[in-house]
């Protein structure tokens, strides 16, 4: 297949809509979409983050977090907070559907309707020269809803209706079909 070369992007595909919730000074609640970000170690996230947001100024300040992960339903919600920023509307959490509990752990607020919730301290700044900075997030404990548990209380994917962002076409997609058991497909090709 002949290949076209392209300049580097953000398009790594598809990323997780990881919603943070942080406190604002007066104790309300700033929620913001970031879907630059990802996994690097059981317990540790990475977010890709413009130091212009409120939501950075909240997570410096408390070094608390959440990030939650959203169904499809609260899509809306999810891409408003992502368009409208708290250092222009401070109560723009107020104007969602979503509903903000304290965390029992950490000084940062859980977002009820998010399937799952990672309770996250801050780990460590890396400054970036393109995007701002990254965050390295610190994973101190999962929250699931008890609705997305199947009836052995273990997580269940096909309860969650997660959805992803697609950078390529700047889209928000739900959750595909299974194709193949992972770790486990590529065996029939082991010791041809
Ligand atoms: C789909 C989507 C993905 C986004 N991903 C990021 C991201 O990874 N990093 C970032 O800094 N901003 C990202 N943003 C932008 C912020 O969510 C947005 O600027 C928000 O208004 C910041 O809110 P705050 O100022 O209240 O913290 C994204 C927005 C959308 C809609």
């Amino acid at each position: 297949m002949k290949k076209i070369i392209a300049k580097p992007q953000p398009i790594l595909s598809p990323q997780t809509i990881q919603m943070i919730a942080t406190y604002n000074e007066d104790g309300s609640v700033d929620l913001m979409n970031a879907a630059w970000g990802g996994q690097i170690d059981n317990d540790l996230l990475i977010l890709s983050l413009d130091k212009s947001h409120h939501t950075v100024s909240n997570l410096l300040r408390e070094k608390a977090f959440t990030i939650g992960l959203p169904a499809a339903k609260d899509i809306v919600d999810c891409d408003f907070v992502g368009i409208v920023s708290g250092n222009v509307d401070p109560t723009k959490f107020e104007k969602t559907d979503l509903h903000a509990e304290s965390s029992e752990k950490l000084h940062a607020p859980v977002i009820a309707e998010f399937p799952i919730t990672f309770e996250c301290t801050l780990e460590e700044v890396i400054e970036n020269e393109t995007m701002g900075f990254c965050v390295l997030a610190r994973v101190e404990d999962i929250l699931f809803n008890e609705d997305v548990l199947d009836e052995k209380g273990r997580p269940d994917i096909e309860k969650m209706n997660l959805c992803f962002f697609s950078p390529i076409d700047h889209s928000y997609r739900a959750y595909g079909d299974v194709v193949a058991k992972a770790f486990s497909c590529g065996l029939a090709k082991k010791g041809k």
